[in-house]
């Protein structure tokens, strides 16, 4: 099984929206695929359903020991399944102050990593909130793999550094350091100057930490959202934009090197 974590320094940077169209996409690929929110405002949840809402989840393990198995939640495509945020707001009033918040919950977080281990995934894509300290430096412990998306505009400059370091700097739970891979996001094509600035990000970074895909600014993801759909289900046929996630997904497959069970690829003829 293989973690991959998406974090970034910055909130509101398209975090949430990759992880869900991205466990779709691999999810459709054929990779059996957890989803975890670990964002106390549960944004998964609110983007997705109302029962993901109301469901506990992540810090209910974290506060009072709960079952992961018992809470993990199944979606319409039997690949892709959910584990909540649940009751962030108990979790950090009920820990304290921050150093202990993370150390008494630290040998429940290893213990639910290991029962998702347990639980027959290929992959666990965990959400996380703004921020790469706290919760998230935690969680980075467990990665295989960070995902960092990034909003193009001239912040990303000046903080992607600083964030590299904080990331691609922790040592993983496994005594592995984890890979990580940029990903360039709410580009506007169309925009000489937000085509400038990605550029500039590019140069700033080595060619191996970029993503090739880069996700386009688009109108459908507010559609999207409000819907509580990943973009692949808005139209009977799925828009360019829902398809840039598929793209993503073979290339995280690549960095992952998730293998398949299956024999290589087998080519079938489009006529014999
Ligand atoms: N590529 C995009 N084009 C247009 N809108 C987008 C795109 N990606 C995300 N959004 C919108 O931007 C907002 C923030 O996105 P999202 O919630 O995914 O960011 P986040 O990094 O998870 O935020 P937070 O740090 O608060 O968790 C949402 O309203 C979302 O619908
Ligand atoms: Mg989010």
């Amino acid at each position: 099984m293989t973690t991959l974590v998406i974090a970034s320094q910055k909130g509101g940077v398209g975090k949430t929206t990759v992880a869900i169209n991205l466990a779709y996409s691999l999810a459709r690929r054929g990779w059996k695929t957890l989803l975890v929110d670990t964002d106390p405002q549960g944004s998964v949840g609110l983007s997705l359903s109302e029962k993901a809402r109301a469901s506990r989840g992540f810090y209910d393990v974290l506060t009072s020991g709960a079952e992961v198995d018992s809470l993990i939640l199944p979606t319409r495509l039997p690949e892709y399944r959910l584990l909540t945020a649940g009751g962030g707001d108990l979790f950090y009033k009920g820990m304290g102050q921050e150093g202990t918040v993370f150390a008494s919950a630290r040998g429940r977080m290893a213990e639910l990593f290991h029962r998702i281990e347990g639980g027959g995934f290929d992959l666990t894509i965990v959400d996380t909130p703004a921020g790469v300290y706290g919760i998230t430096g935690e969680l980075l412990r467990f990665a295989d793999h960070v995902l960092l998306p990034q909003q193009v505009e001239p912040l990303s400059l000046r903080s992607i550094p600083q964030m590299l370091k904080a990331v691609v700097g922790v040592d993983g739970v496994r005594g592995q350091r984890a890979g990580a891979s940029v990903l360039l996001t709410m580009l506007q094509e169309e925009e000489p100057d937000s085509m400038e600035l990605a550029a500039e990000i590019r140069a700033l970074l080595p060619d191996q930490l970029m993503c090739d895909t880069r996700i386009p600014r688009a109108a459908d993801f507010l559609k999207a959202s409000r819907l509580g759909v990943p973009l692949g289900l808005l139209y009977k046929k799925p828009s360019a934009t829902a398809l840039v996630f598929d793209q993503l997904a073979a290339e995280m497959e690549n960095e992952l090197n998730l293998e398949s069970e299956e024999e290589a690829d087998e080519y079938t003829r489009l006529m014999d």
